[in-house]
């Protein structure tokens, strides 16, 4: 059984960092180390994510990726839980429709523009044009916390 470890990244991870992003085709933006958790299996990084701040004070759970022949194992969820567990709330994240009912196993929900920080509402904007306003196409979602019903994080991942 292979084993799971977090970490801060340093900067030797940013090419590793880079190239995930780049190959998961997300948000190529913002990719500053310093603010990254990687996880790692055997020496080897294989999901990485970030919490990124914004300059209305909003933070973003953001770059949450992990490395494809390792994907649908807990490892993605493992390490949003780890970087939930490390933060305050409320944090805002975007995401494809499709993957609403992943985050909100977590506690986030999808919240509407007037909800949304000055930022992401500029985000959805723009990514929304000429989608119908009852199915966009980049959802921002926001999470307030843990729920009392979840009390200490569950799960591990699955190696
Ligand atoms: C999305 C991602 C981070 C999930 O991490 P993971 O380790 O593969 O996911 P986990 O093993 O923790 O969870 C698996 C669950 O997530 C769901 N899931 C994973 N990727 C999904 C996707 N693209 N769309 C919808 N559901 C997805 C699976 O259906 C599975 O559900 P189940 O537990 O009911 O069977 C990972 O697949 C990834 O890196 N994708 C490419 C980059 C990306 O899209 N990042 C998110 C940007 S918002």
């Amino acid at each position: 059984m292979n084993t799971l470890t977090f970490r801060p990244a340093t900067a030797a991870d940013q090419p590793i960092i880079r190239r995930m992003i780049y190959r998961a085709g997300i948000n190529p933006l913002g990719l500053d180390w310093r603010r990254f958790v990687v996880a790692e299996e055997d020496g080897r990084i294989v999901a990485i994510g970030q919490i990124k701040p914004h300059a209305d004070g909003s933070r973003e759970l953001a770059s949450l990726a992990v490395t494809p022949s390792r994907q649908g194992q807990g490892i993605g969820s493992a390490l949003v839980r780890k970087l939930l567990a490390s933060s305050s709330a409320p944090l805002y994240l975007t995401c494809r429709a499709g993957l609403q009912t992943y985050y909100a196993r977590f506690g986030f929900r999808a919240i509407t523009p007037d909800e949304m920080p000055p930022y992401f509402r500029r985000v959805a904007f723009l990514m929304n044009l000429g989608a119908p306003a009852n199915r966009p196409r980049l959802l921002v979602m926001r999470w307030d916390g843990p729920s009392p019903d979840q009390g200490q994080w569950p799960s591990q991942a699955r190696a």
